[in-house]
């Protein structure tokens, strides 16, 4: 049994409490919150120093700051730590890798398997097409979402420039074009779309619910735990590719 500490108790903390309990190989430590979330049935700690107990998995869905206690907490405690917090600062995503020095990390802006699938494409259609495409990113997602673009739109973003780089490295001039909209309760949309001058080819991802990130939160938490030391992808655990 994976015994699992959880980090936040917002929407995504949440959804993985729902899903861990319907879910084998874990045993629920708790959760971690600044404010004892009324509604929550599990024990509640209200810091990460609080929690005494042995804990082999630490999932963070919290937002940035939390991210870096969270990875400062599993360093000096030996925790593998699965986050998929969004918006990281430099000094955020450096306590992450400070962390992989001392126990395995999986940070990722979308856990959904769907994404990590679309992001190797994506890889692959910039490497293909090279800077005769121009490429612009959108991402639709609730109006609670603070971060912009959002986190899996930049990821893909990275996905293209290695793809181009692969191809022939694109000049100081090429930019990628972002636009984000935040509506309603969207649990999130993403489109990669690559323009030819005779042709448009669009990749297209939508999140229906967000149960989606809560288990593949869980699959890679477990994958996870088994791994030694170091910083890990969603391509490394789904064996996708760099
Ligand atoms: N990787 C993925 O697949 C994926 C999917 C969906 C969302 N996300 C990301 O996951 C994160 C959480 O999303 P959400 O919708 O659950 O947000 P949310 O509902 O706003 O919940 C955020 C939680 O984080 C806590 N928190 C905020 N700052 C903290 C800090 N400094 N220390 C400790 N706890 C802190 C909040 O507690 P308080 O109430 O005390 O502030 C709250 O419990 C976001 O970054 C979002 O973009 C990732």
């Amino acid at each position: 049994m994976i015994r699992t500490l959880i980090h936040g108790a917002g929407r995504m903390a949440r959804e993985v409490l729902v899903q861990l309990q319907e879910t084998g190989g874990f045993r629920l430590i708790g959760v971690v919150a600044r404010t004892q979330p009324g509604d929550v049935d599990a024990q509640w700690y209200p810091s990460l120093e609080a929690c005494k107990a042995d804990v082999d998995l630490l999932i963070d869905f919290t937002l940035p700051g939390g991210t870096r206690m969270a990875a400062e907490w599993c360093a000096d405690n030996g925790v593998a730590l699965l986050s998929g917090t969004t918006g990281l600062s430099p000094e955020d995503s450096e306590a992450l890798t400070r962390a992989a020095a001392k126990v395995p990390v999986l940070w990722a802006p979308n856990l959904s398997y769907g994404v990590a699938l679309m992001t190797a494409l994506v890889r692959q259609a910039a490497a293909t097409l090279g800077v005769s495409a121009n490429v612009s990113i959108a991402d639709i997602h609730h109006q609670h979402k603070i971060d912009t673009p959002s986190g899996t739109a930049l990821a893909l973003g990275v996905a293209v420039t290695e793809g181009l780089a692969q191809n022939r490295p694109a000049d100081d001039a090429y930019k990628l074009a972002y636009s984000s909209v935040r509506e309603g309760e969207v649990v999130g949309e993403h489109t990669v779309r690559f323009e030819l001058p005779s042709e448009v080819i669009e990749l297209r991802h939508q999140a229906l619910d967000r149960a989606v990130f809560a288990k593949g939160a869980l699959k890679a938490g477990a994958w996870l735990v088994e791994q030694p030391t170091g910083n890990y992808s969603t391509s490394e655990w789904l064996g996708l590719g760099p």
